[in-house]
């Protein structure tokens, strides 16, 4: 029986009820968004106009003190609101319908979690998301739309400023040198031991402390890999029980649903959108 049949067989019979996502990129590059290190088409192998010191510099806190231009010119590429959600996405909002989702833990800034109609409750935002602005030396908050209008203001040269103190003001994305949200933490240290599953979906496993989460999960939690390549801990201690899905995260989604029986709702719900 192949793994996938297995784990439908398991979600159909009520065996796993507790089911946590732990998402990055790679589910949102079916949406148009690059991921950051597929080789070629990865963010990081297409930022030499903004001539950083090294690519992950767009996302560091203390270049953006220096140079917030590098991160402005990307968000107004990233900046969400013409991107949908794939059927990744939508395959982790049947699960919540299902009663089966537990909590989706993503990497990604892009909200599509949200935009596909997973619960707010369900759903923590690890790398902070464009949802909320603020000042990077005050902290006074800047509405989006204030930010938008200075993103377009070649007066500030595009660069969103502090009406309170006159401090840069970045989207509440974690930068590489900032702590991730306390909701993080408080949230992964009920979940960690309560779920029975957990699909570890489109990403390299290569920024802690995401990084770790697989890892930690007590040996009873069953773990599964959707991912073009083999990562993290599934690549360098898997466990005998792992289940690997090494393609591309859509086409997984459709499998499951198919095995599943839940084909046609997974289509109702991209439908309706
Ligand atoms: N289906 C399945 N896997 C995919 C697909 C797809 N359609 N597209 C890409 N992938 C895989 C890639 O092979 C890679 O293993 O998804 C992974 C994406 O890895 P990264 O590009 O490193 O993205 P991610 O893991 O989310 O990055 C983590 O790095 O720069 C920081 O803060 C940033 O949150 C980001 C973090």
């Amino acid at each position: 029986m192949s793994d996938l049949k297995t784990l439908a067989e398991a979600l159909k019979n009520g065996t796993y009820s507790r089911v946590v996502f732990m998402v990055g990129a790679g589910i949102s590059t079916g949406a148009g968004i690059p991921d950051f290190r597929s080789p070629g088409t990865g963010l990081y192998a297409n930022l030499s106009k903004l001539n950083l010191p090294y690519a992950e510099a767009v996302f560091d806190i203390e270049y953006f003190r220096q140079s917030p231009k590098a991160f402005y010119t990307l968000a107004g590429e990233l900046y969400p609101g013409k991107f949908l959600p794939t059927k990744f996405h939508y395959l982790i909002k049947l699960f919540e319908e299902k009663r089966l989702l537990r909590r989706v833990y993503t990497q990604n800034i892009d909200t599509l979690e949200r935009i596909a109609g997973v619960g707010a409750d369900y759903i923590v935002e690890a790398h902070g998301s464009f949802a909320a602005n603020h000042c990077i030396d005050c902290d006074a908050e800047l509405a989006t739309e204030l930010l938008k209008l200075d993103m377009e203001d070649e007066l500030v040269d595009g660069i969103p400023v502090c009406r309170q103190c006159g401090g840069y003001v970045k989207p509440d994305i974690v930068f590489f040198g900032e702590g991730l949200p306390d909701r993080f933490y408080d949230l992964w240290e009920q979940d960690c031991k309560k779920t029975d599953l957990i699909i570890v979906a489109g990403t390299s496993l290569s920024v802690y402390p995401f990084a770790g989460l697989p890892a930690a999960v007590p040996r009873r939690t069953q773990r599964v890999l959707v991912n073009q390549e083999r990562v993290g801990d599934f690549a360098s201690s898997p466990r005998k029980v792992d289940i690997l899905a090494l393609r591309a995260c859509d086409v997984i989604a459709d499998e499951l649903a198919e095995l599943c029986g839940w084909a046609d709702e997974l289509v109702e719900l991209i439908r309706k959108g």
